[in-house]
């Protein structure tokens, strides 16, 4: 961690310091830092009363009181500090970009979410992509050139969008701690899902301490938008600082924030849904494999792979006409020949309701 404190302290030295401040403590002052051109803004909140349109960024007059509220009520679940960002995407694509330089390496599991790899591409690190969930070959690769790097970044998700399967997080933790490497773990799909308050697989695994950066989003099972990251209080102030997709980008407005408190609260207490949730899938899933319909993963994503992006887009339309909202999954989504339906079951999903669904793609695939 030394390095970026030094650089926080030389930033601090040369003035340059970032910090979020609340909006709340300057409202009695005329505005004159916020991008409200129009003024509609302004008009919004004083009919409103409550929710502020943020006209600019969270650096500028952007940062509500909500937002403390938001990260305050992650922090305290999570039990170490948060940051709010406007979206799963910004995050991937400011977190690994912001914390790494040419001197350091990124380890990336092959199957990474898209939003991911465009981190990568911005970032200056070195990059290798191990092979999906192959933490045999990760280790190979750390045992050979771990040396070489100043920091050594892991990067999966917990949940893979397009497998439904897990990483090993135990595993990883492992590595990460015997070859002292950073580990950043994107559990988009995993929150609300996993873990007793939802927090994700990290909860389940009793793993939150040990994760440098756990990526939560609103956009899936919290039902809004935005994301926030968990992790130490350095790198939360060195992100404020350094994090380009955070400093350069319109603040959400309130609502959207208040909306997220909500549901982030709400989702805490759902662990009924999210047995429903785990039953109805793992029944689908066994279903699929009973009947010889290749499935994959570990999750309530339920993908059906057909192999052909053809014979996937008829399928998909022949389940559309009969009633079921699917879409083919097609590379560069997916690698080359593994095209597949992405079928994403939800607690609200009745077993009856898709019960049909293996005899049907059954009948389909053994046309061909
Ligand atoms: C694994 C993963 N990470 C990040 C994102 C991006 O999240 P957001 O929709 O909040 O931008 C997605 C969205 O599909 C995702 O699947």
């Amino acid at each position: 961690m030394k390095r970026y404190i030094d650089e926080l302290n030389s930033l601090e030295l040369k003035g340059q310091m970032r910090q979020l401040r609340n909006s709340a403590d300057y409202s009695e002052l005329i505005n004159l830092s916020s991008n409200d051109y129009l003024g509609i803004g302004a008009t919004l909140s004083e009919s409103s009363n409550k929710y502020d349109s943020a006209c600019s960024s969270r650096l500028l007059t952007g940062n509500s009181d909500l937002y403390f509220q938001l990260e305050n009520t992650i922090e305290t679940q999570y039990g170490k500090p948060s940051l709010f960002f406007n979206s799963g995407y910004h995050i991937n694509i400011g977190i690994l970009p912001a914390v790494t330089n040419k001197q350091d390496l990124i380890l990336s599991d092959k199957l990474n979410h898209a939003s991911i790899i465009d981190g990568l591409v911005l970032s200056n690190a070195n990059i290798v992509r191990y092979r999906h969930n192959d933490l045999y070959q990760l280790e190979q690769i750390l045992e050979k050139r771990r040396d070489d790097y100043d920091n050594v970044f892991i990067v999966t998700e917990s949940i893979f969008s397009m497998d439904g399967d897990k990483s090993d997080l135990k595993r990883l933790v492992e590595l990460k701690n015997k070859y002292n490497c950073f580990l950043y773990v994107d559990e988009a799909h995993a929150v609300g899902v996993f873990g007793e308050k939802g927090l994700g697989l990290s909860e389940e695994l009793n793993l939150i301490p040990q994760i440098d950066f756990i990526v939560g989003t609103f956009g899936k099972a919290y039902a809004s938008i935005g994301a926030y990251v968990v992790c130490n209080d350095v790198f939360k102030k060195y992100l404020i600082n350094k994090s380009r997709s955070l400093i350069y980008t319109t603040a959400l407005p309130d609502n959207v924030i208040a909306q997220n408190i909500s549901n982030f609260t709400k989702v805490l207490n759902m662990s009924e849904q999210r047995n429903d949730l785990r039953k109805v899938s793992h029944r689908l899933r066994s279903e699929f494999i009973k009947k010889g319909i290749k499935s994959l993963g570990d999750s309530n994503i339920v993908p059906v792979i057909v192999g052909e992006n053809k014979i996937a887009v008829e399928l998909a339309e022949h389940l559309q006409k009969l009633g079921y909202w699917v879409f083919a999954i097609r590379p560069p989504t997916v690698p080359q020949n593994s095209s597949r339906l992405r079928i994403s079951v939800c607690a609200n999903t009745s077993w009856e309701s898709i019960q049909e669904l293996p005899n049907i793609i059954f009948d389909f695939i053994s046309k061909y």
